[in-house]
């Protein structure tokens, strides 16, 4: 059985021209004028696009003494619904957990995923178990990165030496150090001074991890990584000071990527600020959203270059759940919602403004991440051999983005009322059409684990790199005696 899609205009990270696109088993078989299949999806008008690849979601996790909302099943429907083809989530062993074990925790959420997904593995301490596991993880599981939480000091916080021993594990392995860089020790410090002069509101999550603190951990990571000899992602960077490490790193010659997220792109740090507490709440991740001087930054970074990706680290809590917060707004489950609305927010805010070309849209929702992660070509691209999961996106079709309409299964939006136009007319996942306009045809179960490939790629752009892996021992001559 074959499907094409005709009449549309295909639109790849460096290439757009009119095509029709063929698949079959699953994938795309040929691209080319005229295409005849069994069955034909109508593309006029519609822009043909890898489907989005979302790197950083958290479905079904436990954190902060409860569990996000949106488990595999809701979570990759959400996706699907806004022409996410793909997400990858993350394994978060408990500290003197095996990293084996644990991902055969997060495998058994995995039964219901209506679309492909990854994981990537935390390192949240280190011995020499999680050392020998991290080989077994790479070789034989098919992960090829591991994160790293410089903040949620006492939970998931990983001290330096812990997280340099494990950068210098990756560069032997081949695998891609992640992080999330806020340094989580003046964070635990800001947040106990805030509490302790009655600063008790979600306003106060802000104010305990200023962009300073993202900058810091940024830099830290960033020079640690170098010394490593490994590159480096650097999840939700949020901030100008973020920005601005990574941006130096790169002109230095070092593959160090940034991930701004969607939500730090468009809203800002006055959300918390709003009289109704549930709407601060609502809003409380990390690191917070921030002005508007820090959004320009981010817009201007993922324009130059100097910023790769744009994920959701979709983390949903009900309301119930944010109110675990009130009186403690240390208590309030980090993390937003975003998986459905991605897509659209950034063709709104992002093409539709000409802030991003369509092919630079393709590039930092999907084929800039496949590259990354190793999974390129056969996600993120539109090629005869890839993965036919793409998605039919016809720009004129628009909404009102709410609550009442979402997949995601949390009673709010962090979006409610954002128009946006630009939405899929189908999405595709693997050649199976999910997704019709509004008609959700999602498939519990058909979603496929991607195993990845370690990288050859190494970080050697600094001096100090080829010393530091094979120190210069000075032959001396004399040598005094010790003590007298
Ligand atoms: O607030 C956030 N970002 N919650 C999810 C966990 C993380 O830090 O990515
Ligand atoms: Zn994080
Ligand atoms: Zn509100
Ligand atoms: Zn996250």
């Amino acid at each position: 059985m074959t499907t094409v899609i005709k009449g549309g205009t295909i639109v790849t990270a460096d290439l757009t021209y009119k095509a029709d696109v063929k698949v079959d088993g699953g994938k795309i078989v040929e691209i080319g004028p005229n295409l005849s299949g069994d069955t034909v999806l109508d593309a006029t008008g519609c822009y043909v696009m890898p489907g989005g690849i979302d790197p950083h979601v958290h479905l079904e996790m436990p954190f902060m003494g409860t569990y996000s909302a949106d488990d595999f099943e809701s979570g990759t429907r959400a996706g699907l619904a806004g022409g996410t083809t793909m997400v990858v989530d993350f394994c978060l062993p408990a500290p003197d957990q095996s990293l084996l074990e644990a991902l055969t925790m997060w495998d058994n959420k995995t039964s219901r995923a209506t679309a492909d997904y990854s994981f990537h593995m935390a390192i949240t301490g280190w011995n020499e178990r999680i050392f020998d596991e991290m080989k077994v993880i790479v070789q034989e599981k098919g992960i090829n990165t591991f994160k790293h939480f410089m903040a949620y000091k006492g939970a998931l916080m990983v001290n330096d030496d812990e997280m340099f021993a494990s950068f210098q594990r990756c560069a032997e392995l081949g695998a891609l150090p992640l992080v999330h860089a806020e340094n989580g020790d003046v964070v635990a410090s800001m947040t106990a001074k805030l509490l302790a002069e009655g600063n008790d509101g979600p306003e106060a999550h802000a104010y305990s991890r200023p962009p300073e603190v993202e900058g810091e951990a940024t830099n830290r990571a960033i020079m640690l990584a170098d010394m490593a000899g490994v590159p480096l992602y650097v999840v939700h960077t949020s901030c100008e000071q973020a920005h601005e490490a990574i941006r130096r790193a790169r002109q230095k010659g070092m593959r160090v990527y940034g991930e701004p997220l969607i939500q730090h792109l468009t809203l800002d740090e006055s959300e918390y600020f709003n009289k109704d507490w549930d709407h601060a709440a609502r809003r409380v991740m990390s690191p917070p959203f921030r002005n508007k001087q820090h959004q320009d930054s981010l817009w201007a970074g993922l324009q130059s270059g100097s910023l790769s990706v744009v994920a959701t680290d979709h983390c949903a809590f009900t309301t119930e759940q944010k109110r675990f917060g009130v009186g403690n707004f240390a208590k309030i489950p980090n993390g937003t919602g975003g998986l459905e609305d991605r897509l659209p927010m950034l063709w709104t805010y992002g093409v539709m403004t000409g802030r991003l070309t369509m092919n630079e849209f393709v590039a930092v929702t999907s084929t800039n991440i496949a590259k990354i992660l190793n999974i390129y070509p056969k996600k993120g691209a539109v090629l005869v051999g890839a993965d036919a999961d793409l998605v039919v996106w016809d720009p004129k079709r628009s909404k009102t983005i709410s609550a009442e309409t979402q997949q995601s299964s949390i009673d709010y939006n962090v979006f409610e009322g954002k128009q946006v136009t630009g939405l899929p007319r189908f999405t595709l996942t693997r050649g199976y059409v999910a997704i019709e306009e509004d008609t959700v045809k999602t498939r519990e179960g058909h979603g496929q684990f991607v195993k990845r490939e370690p990288f050859t790629a190494v970080n050697k752009a600094l001096s100090t790199w080829k010393e530091l892996v094979a120190p210069r021992k000075v032959e001396r001559t004399g040598i005094p005696a010790t003590g007298v």
